[in-house]
């Protein structure tokens, strides 16, 4: 059990946070995914509601209990993601980014079950909506928006232009390269990035108390905008 400790700030701010894998159907019984645990996104749920702010996750498919006191809209696909998120737009004081969505889906779902035949075969993709730029291209002021990068160990850059290119206010660069970062484990090394420049590069540490150095970056950029 987690003591709640109110934050003055994020205290009855309403939280959005999208958190696991998602699928995307190649048929009836197959689909494209990947390696998220969703760990990261649960634990920046729970270290909100610890601190006051009502939570609201919006899921895919994860082997994680739904956190007390947090209401959990499980989805499959990014596009059920996307809808999820955008019905909550409007409500949402700040938007948290953490799922790892399929960038592409297949063209189409195949009904059934694809039989095997050919020696080769291909499966055409279709780009899918990118929800946390929705959010950003949207956002109204004193909305905040956040994400996370995974990129390669040089990849800062690449998380600077996502900052810019999606419309937030700070950005989690991470790298699956580094012992003890990434999708699966209870640890991650997290740079923090704000809008501004300032950059905070955190040492290893559990993904809880990642999730707790966040919201502290966030609460503060809310307040220096008088939210
Ligand atoms: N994201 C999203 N919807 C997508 C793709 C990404 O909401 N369709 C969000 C992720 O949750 C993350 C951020 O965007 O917070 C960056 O995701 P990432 O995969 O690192 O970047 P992409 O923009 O997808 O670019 P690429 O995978 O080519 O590096
Ligand atoms: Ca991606």
């Amino acid at each position: 059990q987690e003591a709640l400790t109110p934050d003055p700030i994020l205290s009855g701010k309403h939280v959005v946070v999208t958190a696991g894998p998602t699928r995307e159907k190649i048929d009836g019984v197959r689909f494209i995914s990947n390696y998220s645990s969703g760990r990261m996104g649960f634990a920046i749920a729970r270290a909100a509601y610890r601190r006051g702010a009502r939570v609201t996750l919006i899921a895919g498919p994860v082997q994680l209990p739904t956190p007390e006191g947090i209401v959990c809209i499980k989805v499959e696909s990014a596009r059920e993601m996307d809808e999820a998120a955008r019905a909550l737009y409007e409500g949402t004081d700040i938007f948290i980014g953490a799922a790892a969505v399929a960038d592409y889906r297949p063209l189409e779902a195949v009904e059934g079950k694809l039989k095997k035949g050919a020696e080769t075969m291909a499966v055409q993709l279709q780009l899918n909506p990118d929800i946390l730029a929705g959010f950003g291209a949207q956002k109204k002021a004193g909305q905040l928006a956040v994400g996370f990068a995974l990129e390669t160990a040089g990849g800062l850059l690449n998380a600077k232009g996502k900052l810019e290119s999606k419309n937030l206010d700070l950005i989690a660069f991470n790298t699956f390269e580094q012992p003890g970062s990434g999708f699966e484990g209870d640890t991650n090394r997290l740079t923090l990035i704000e809008r501004n420049g300032r950059t905070d590069a955190l040492p290893l540490m559990t993904k809880d108390e990642a999730a707790g150095k966040l919201l502290e970056a966030v609460s503060r950029i809310m307040g220096a905008e008088g939210g």
